[in-house]
C-alpha cells in the first residue's frame, strides 16, 4: 500500500494517493472478474477499478448464454464449434485461438458451475443448453444446441457469481473510480493508471507490475444500441494513446432482434426457442436469405435480410421500418421458464406481451468485434520492425475491448461469454507466470503521470475560456447519430467517405467543449468529457478502417464491393493515431489440427 504524498497542481496543492499492487485490472465485466479470481487465488494482490459498481458492468445483460460443446442436447465436439467459429468470422477470426477457445469452453462451464452459477437444467439434471444462430454438427450438418443458458438472464447470473466469488477470495476493489490513462516507465512500459474516485474527484495512481485492459466495447458509438450507457470503449481510447494500433474496428455486429426504435436486446435465444421473422405479409423472411436454417443463420445475415425487407419496402408499421418477432406459437409456458427477462422488457417497454403479440424489431449495434490486439494469453501484441506482431512486456486486454481475434468479421452469438471467461482466464495464468520472474515494482516516469493528471484537469472547468462553447451532450449525440448514418449495416464508398469527413470535423470540435465553471462541475460531468474522448478515438479508428477496406465481409457489407475478396483482403486492420492505418496476416494455422480454408459462406 502506498504513501499519500503532496503534488503541486497548477495553484493547487493537494494529496495524491499512490497505491501499488501486482496487477491492476481495469474493468470489472466476466472478463476483468473471471482474471481477478484466478490471480487473487494464486496469491497475487490485484485491484480492479470499475467506473459503476461491478455488478452493473455490462457483461450483467448478457441474456442467451454461452458457448460449450457439452452436447447434453444434440452430438456435439469441440472441433464442430471450431469450424463454425471460423466459418462465422468469414474466415478473419485466428484459427489458433479460436481452437484454443473451443476446447476450453467445456471446462469453463464447469468452472462456472462450480462458482455457483444457477444454470438452467434439462430433465435429467444436466444443463440445459439452446440453439443459437450458426451453430452445426458434423461441420455444417443439422443443427446443434450448444448454448448454455440460465433462462434469458445468463450474464447476470455469471457476473454475480463471479463478483461473490472474488469477494470471497478478497479482490481490491476500487469502485466508481474512473481509469484516465496508462502509465509508464522510462523505457515505455506500461506500470498501472492513473484514476479518480468519481465520487470526490480524488486522483490516485495505482502502479502494477502488470495491466489488464477489460473495459468492454463501444456500443455507445451508435444511436441505436443494445450496450449500456458505460459502454463508451474507455480501454480502446487508453491503449490508442498509450500508441496500441486498434485491430479490426470495421467489423462492428448489429443484432438482429433489437426492439425497434430503441435498440433494447431480444435476445437470439428467442428464435433458438422458434421465434420467427415476419415481414408487412407475414412471409417468414429467411426462408428467402437461408433457406437451410433461416432465422438460425449467423447474426451478420439475419440483420442485413431484415435491413433489406425495410429497404424494399416490406416493412411492418406506419412507417414500415421494422420487422416482427412471432413467439406468440410458443406458448405462455415456454416464454416464461426460457424467455422471462425479455418477455417483461416487452410488457415493460412496449406494453406487449410476446405470449400473445409479436415484437416489433430491427437490428441495432450490439458488439465491437475488433479491439486492442492481443495473441491467445492476453499479451497486447503490437507490429515491431518487420514483424507483423510482439507482445507487449506487462500489457494485457480481454474480453470485448481486445481482439484476440476469435469473433474476426462476424461473431456467432454465445461465443462473446465464451470468449471474456476464456481469455480473462488465460491471461491471468499468464500474468501468474509473468509475476514469478518480475516480483518488484519499477520506477514511474513521472512524466507520464503529469500527462495523465493534465488530461483530467483539462476537464476539471478551470480551462474554459470564451472559445470553449460546445457542450459533451450535444457532441456525443451528434457523433451517434454520424455513426449510425454512415457506418451502419449497409455501407458504400460516399457514406463513409462522407462520414470520415465528419467524425474528423467532430473530433476538432472537442477542443472547444466546455462542462460548465470550475465551481459547478460534477465529476459526472467530467467522467462524461472524458468517456467521450475515448469515444471520438474509437469512432476514428472504425470509420477509417471501414472506409478502408474494399470488400464486404461479415459484418462489413459494402453495397459497392458486395464480395469477399480473400486474395486482397484476408488480414487484420491495425489503426493507430499516429500513423493511421496498417494490415498484418491473419493466424490461419490453429493449434494442432488442419486449418479450415476459406470457402462460401452459405445458412
Ligand atoms: O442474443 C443474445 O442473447 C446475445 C448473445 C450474445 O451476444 O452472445
Amino acid at each position: 500500500m502506498g504513501i499519500p504524498r503532496l503534488i503541486i497542481d497548477g495553484d493547487r496543492l493537494m494529496t495524491m494517493q499512490k497505491r501499488q499492487f501486482d496487477t491492476l485490472i481495469i474493468g470489472a465485466g466476466g472478463g476483468g472478474l473471471r482474471a481477478a479470481l484466478q490471480l487473487t487465488q494464486a496469491d497475487a494482490s490485484v485491484a480492479v477499478v470499475s467506473k459503476v459498481f461491478p455488478t452493473r458492468s455490462h457483461t450483467v445483460a448478457a441474456q442467451g448464454g454461452m458457448n460449450a460443446a457439452l452436447a447434453n442436447v444434440t452430438p456435439d465436439n469441440w472441433h464442430w464449434h471450431m469450424f463454425d467459429t471460423v466459418k462465422g468470422s468469414d474466415y478473419l477470426g485466428d484459427q489458433d485461438a479460436i481452437e484454443y477457445m473451443c476446447r476450453a469452453a467445456p471446462k469453463a462451464v464447469y468452472e462456472l458451475e462450480h462458482f455457483g452459477v444457477p444454470f438452467s437444467r434439462l430433465d435429467n439434471g444436466s444443463i440445459y443448453q439452446r440453439p443459437f444462430g450458426g451453430q452445426s454438427q458434423d461441420f455444417g450438418g443439422d443443427q446443434a444446441a450448444r448454448t448454455c443458458a440460465a433462462a434469458d438472464r445468463t450474464g447476470h447470473a455469471i457476473l454475480h457469481s463471479l463478483y461473490q466469488q472474488n469477494i470471497r477470495a478478497k479482490t481490491h476493489f476500487f469502485d466508481e473510480y474512473f481509469a484516465v490513462d496508462l502509465l509508464k516507465n522510462e523505457d515505455g512500459q506500461v506500470l498501472g493508471a492513473l484514476a479518480f474516485n468519481i465520487h470526490d474527484g480524488e486522483p490516485v495512481t495505482i502502479e502494477a507490475k502488470t495491466t489488464l485492459l477489460a473495459t468492454g466495447g463501444a456500443g455507445q458509438l451508435f444511436k441505436t444500441t443494445t450496450n449500456a450507457l458505460i459502454n463508451t470503449g474507455d480501454g480502446m481510447g487508453m491503449a490508442l494513446r498509450a500508441g496500441v494500433p486498434l485491430q479490426d474496428m470495421e467489423f462492428f455486429q448489429f443484432h438482429p432482434t433489437g426492439i425497434a426504435g430503441r435498440g433494447m436486446l431480444i435476445t437470439e435465444g428467442a428464435r433458438g426457442e422458434g421465434g420467427y421473422l415476419v415481414n408487412v405479409d407475414g412471409e417468414r423472411l429467411m426462408e428467402r436469405y437461408a433457406p437451410k436454417v433461416k432465422d438460425l443463420a449467423s447474426r451478420d445475415v439475419v440483420s442485413r435480410a431484415i435491413a433489406t425487407e425495410v429497404r424494399e419496402g416490406r416493412g411492418c408499421g406506419p412507417k414500415k421500418d421494422h420487422v416482427m418477432l412471432k413467439l406468440d406459437h410458443l406458448g405462455e409456458d415456454v416464454i416464461q421458464k426460457r424467455l422471462p427477462g425479455i418477455r417483461q422488457t416487452c410488457i415493460t417497454f412496449l406494453g406487449i406481451d410476446p405470449a400473445e403479440s409479436p415484437i416489433p424489431v430491427f437490428p441495432t449495434a450490439h458488439y465491437t468485434m475488433g479491439g486492442i490486439p492481443t495473441d491467445r494469453y492476453g499479451q497486447v501484441v503490437v507490429p515491431v520492425k518487420d514483424t507483423p506482431e510482439e507482445p507487449v512486456t506487462g500489457l494485457y486486454a480481454a474480453g470485448e475491448c481486445a481482439c484476440v481475434s476469435v469473433h474476426g468479421a462476424n461473431r456467432l452469438g454465445g461465443n462473446s461469454l465464451l470468449d471474456i471467461l476464456v481469455f480473462g482466464r488465460a491471461a491471468a495464468n499468464h500474468i501468474i507466470d509473468y509475476l514469478k520472474d518480475n516480483r518488484y515494482h519499477k520506477p514511474m516516469h513521472q512524466p507520464s503521470v503529469d500527462t495523465a493528471l493534465e488530461r483530467m484537469h483539462r476537464w476539471d472547468g478551470n480551462g474554459n475560456s470564451d472559445d470553449n462553447t460546445e457542450s459533451i451532450a450535444s457532441l456525443r449525440n451528434e457523433l451517434k447519430t454520424v455513426m449510425e448514418a454512415h457506418c451502419s449495416v449497409f455501407r458504400n464508398d460516399d457514406v463513409l467517405a462522407e462520414g470520415v469527413n465528419k467524425v474528423e470535423a467532430l473530433s476538432k470540435r472537442m477542443a472547444y467543449a466546455r462542462i460548465g465553471d470550475s465551481s459547478q462541475v460534477f465529476n459526472t460531468a467530467r467522467v462524461e468529457a472524458l468517456e467521450l474522448e475515448n469515444l471520438m478515438a474509437v469512432a476514428l479508428a472504425t470509420i477509417h478502417s471501414a472506409y478502408a477496406r474494399k470488400e464486404s465481409r461479415g459484418a462489413h457489407s459494402r453495397i459497392d464491393y458486395p464480395e469477399r475478396d480473400d486474395l486482397q483482403w484476408m488480414k487484420h486492420s491495425l489503426y493507430s493515431l499516429e500513423n493511421g492505418l496498417d494490415y498484418k496476416p491473419v493466424r490461419t494455422r490453429p493449434i494442432s489440427v488442419d486449418s479450415f480454408p476459406p470457402k462460401a459462406r452459405v445458412y
